[in-house]
């Protein structure tokens, strides 16, 4: 058996998904849980599903505690297709479950399945129903993270089932935080979680804020978190919500992120004393190059450092393509109170560190103009410059740095 009791009759009925390592286009090299809940009260409630891949999985873990056909009640906290696919396979089996979910999952719901036999409720914030002993209250969170998602508050268990938020990409034997702090460490935890939200939740930190300040403002107990991927806080919630609430203030390390890419590496030869340069202004620097990194590790290097500065060679007159890439990844996350410069070199034309610059400047990020470019190979010369690029962009981070502290 593969379920576990999380709290008094509710159980994790989730998959572990070990294999995955392109999670609609996010590389996850950890791979990914697909978490969803089985309330065993007077009227059984499933909430959410699991990726359709593994509905039989999922059913079997549901079979092991009751048979399918008893359950009244399916709740639907977010559509996407990781945690509503199976949804079609679950109302074969209880084709007269009463479906809960926002205005917003009803018309997607019908987007994806033929709903017109279904009984679909929807619900808003503040709405609760009633299982047994249990008394379920919905709060909406549209993008996060779609425009349908919604968590689920188990008030009598104290319980918050968040479906992604609060989340990670990791497939472990560990359900609970503890537990796989025991097992791996707190370092680890921290890093999938601030992987998660720079991948998924860094274009929504606004809403972010305001819908954990308005969670709090309710004055609900939160004992446990029990997002729909990965870990399940269960020592620390609080730990949870000051992540995000930090995230989403802009809090993030003085540090900064070197991500490039390189033709016959004189781009990649500048990388080493800008790095230096940085170094020596006291600044902790990563250097990543992208072709030989998942893009989802470098948005989250960029995320975890206060500055970034991408280098890129000129071909023919544009931006390298694996540059151009991880331009195109950021801008779609809409990245704030973060601040960028550019590099690179060139053989004649020039034209990758103007287009960076113009990247830069369509996504609002405060910029460190004019950059530097070497032709063809760097001399010692351009090396120094190189140095010192780095060291007064490590100045200006610093400088920056201080707005958020
Ligand atoms: Fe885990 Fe927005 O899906």
């Amino acid at each position: 058996m593969n379920t576990i009791e999380i709290k008094p009759d509710i159980y994790w009925v989730g998959a572990i998904d070990w294999a995955v390592r392109d999670f609609h286009g996010y590389i996850t090299p950890n791979g990914t849980t697909y978490n969803n809940y089985l309330i065993l009260d007077k009227d059984i409630t499933l909430v959410d599903t699991v990726k359709y891949d593994f509905a039989e999985f999922g059913l079997t873990n549901i079979r092991s505690l009751v048979d399918p056909s008893e359950i009244k009640n399916i709740i639907i906290n977010h559509i996407e297709n990781d945690h509503m696919s199976a949804l079609d396979r679950i109302m074969e089996l209880a084709p007269n479950a009463v479906i809960y979910t926002s205005v917003r999952g009803k018309e997607g719901m019908a987007r994806f399945f033929d709903t017109s036999g279904w009984n679909i409720k929807t619900v808003k914030t503040g709405d609760e129903i009633n299982t047994g002993k249990y008394n379920l209250m919905f709060i909406e969170t549209p993008m996060i993270h779609w425009p349908d998602s919604m968590m689920t508050y188990i008030k009598e268990a104290q319980l918050l089932i968040s479906q992604d938020a609060f989340g990670q990409h990791y497939a472990s034997t560990s359900r609970f935080d503890d537990e796989f702090v025991k097992n791996a460490s707190l370092a680890e935890l921290e890093d999938a979680t601030v992987d998660y939200y720079a991948n998924i939740l860094m274009p929504f930190g606004k809403l972010i804020k305001t819908k954990i300040k308005q969670i709090l403002d309710m004055g609900i107990p939160l004992d446990m978190i029990a997002p729909d991927h990965g870990l399940i806080w269960r020592k620390n919630p609080d730990k949870a919500l000051k992540m995000y609430t930090d995230m989403a203030s802009g809090k993030t390390n003085l540090k900064v992120a070197i991500i490039f890419d390189t033709m016959w590496h004189s781009t990649e030869i500048m990388t080493q004393p800008i790095m230096l340069g940085v170094r020596d202004e006291g600044v902790d620097c990563k250097v990543i190059k992208l072709r030989a990194t998942p893009m989802s590790v470098a948005i989250k290097e960029f995320w975890k450092s206060r500055g970034c500065l991408v280098g890129s060679p000129t071909l023919n007159n544009e931006v390298f393509p694996s540059v151009a890439e991880f331009t195109t990844h950021l801008k779609g996350l809409r990245p704030k109170d973060r601040i960028t410069g550019a590099f690179g070199s060139y053989g004649w034309g020039g034209g990758a560190v103007k287009w960076l610059y113009n990247e830069f400047r369509q996504m609002k990020l405060a910029d460190f103009e004019p950059g530097v470019q070497v032709q063809y190979r760097p001399s010692s010369e351009d090396l120094e410059k190189c140095y010192d690029f780095g060291r007064d962009f490590a100045k200006r981070v610093k400088e920056y740095h201080k707005e958020f502290e």
